[in-house]
């Protein structure tokens, strides 16, 4: 069957489809990303034997399992362990240092806010751990929520393996071998890491609802799939949840220097919720 994907696609059609994208994830996708689009959703026509992108359309409207899918196919996931090491020294040697020694007896609350497959999250477990190792009556939690189902699924699972391992490895040799047990070629988390991280689903165009005010969130490698009015709609979600004063971490290329929030600046990529909720 020759695919639509193979010939020029009604530029209506196209438009459609990016709508969909920004609808279903708040992602502003512009035209020029159509090839990229076009590739990722390439595959998913050929399994349902549809031949153009009108009938896929039809099929996106009609199926909220579809939609899953799709949110599935247009993210970009990428991700890996202790990912830009400046924000782990930080975490290590400022925020939880401090932050311990002003909340005895509390749980510190961290929510990773675009945890893709979870290898933030479960970076944020082990330099917990090894804290707690330094401090045995410190605690925490860890909640890791993203849009895409599909990538939460090893999150839970904690079941690594390739380029991310070898970027751990390379890192933080030690902690590869304390924190995760490998077999074969996949490395799983240990029962102790994954017990400290809950996954689920979230839409960061919505609210959390949760109860839990956090007091560390990494919102990191996300706002720049945003317009600016998606970032301000987004980070004040965000710090809705959060509790006054707490931290929010972004990534390396995301500044909120133009942004209108309720965080204030403090070193690159580290900001602080400046507002009580409302
Ligand atoms: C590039 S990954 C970043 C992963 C990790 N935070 C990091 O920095 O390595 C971006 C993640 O944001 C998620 N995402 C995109 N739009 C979202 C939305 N509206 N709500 C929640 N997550 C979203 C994607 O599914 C993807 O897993």
């Amino acid at each position: 069957m020759m695919l639509e994907t193979e010939v020029t696609v009604d530029p209506a059609i196209q438009a459609a489809l990016f709508a969909r994208v920004r609808r279903h994830t708040g992602i502003a996708m512009a035209e020029r990303k159509w090839t990229l689009l076009q590739g990722r959703l390439r595959r998913r026509l050929q399994a349902l034997s549809l031949s153009n992108y009108g009938d896929y359309l039809a099929v996106l409207d009609s199926s909220n399992d579809e939609v899953g899918r799709f949110i599935d196919l247009v993210t970009t996931n990428e991700t890996s362990f202790f990912r830009t090491p400046r924000i782990w020294d930080y975490l290590w040697h400022g925020f939880l240092p401090a932050w311990h020694a002003a909340h005895p007896g509390d749980a510190l609350q961290i929510w990773s806010a675009a945890a893709s497959t979870g290898e933030e999250a479960y970076s944020l477990a082990m330099l917990c751990e090894e804290f707690r190792e330094k401090h045995p009556d410190f605690r925490y939690r860890i909640l890791g929520t993203d849009i895409a189902a599909g990538v939460l699924e090893t999150g839970r699972a904690g079941h690594y393996l390739g380029r991310n391992i070898d970027g751990l490895r390379k890192v933080r040799p030690a902690m590869l071998e304390k924190y995760f047990l490998g077999v074969d070629e996949v490395y799983t988390a240990s029962p102790m890491l994954r017990a400290a991280v809950n996954f689920r689903t979230h839409n960061l165009y919505q609210r959390l609802e949760e109860p839990t005010r956090f007091d560390l969130v990494l919102l990191r490698n996300v706002l720049i799939y945003f317009d600016e009015s998606g970032q301000e709609t987004v980070l004040e979600n965000v710090r809705q949840s959060m509790s006054p004063r707490a931290v929010l971490l972004v990534g390396e290329s995301e500044s909120l220097n133009r942004l209108r929030t309720g965080f204030a600046y403090q070193q690159p990529l580290i900001y602080r919720n400046d507002r009580p909720p409302v």
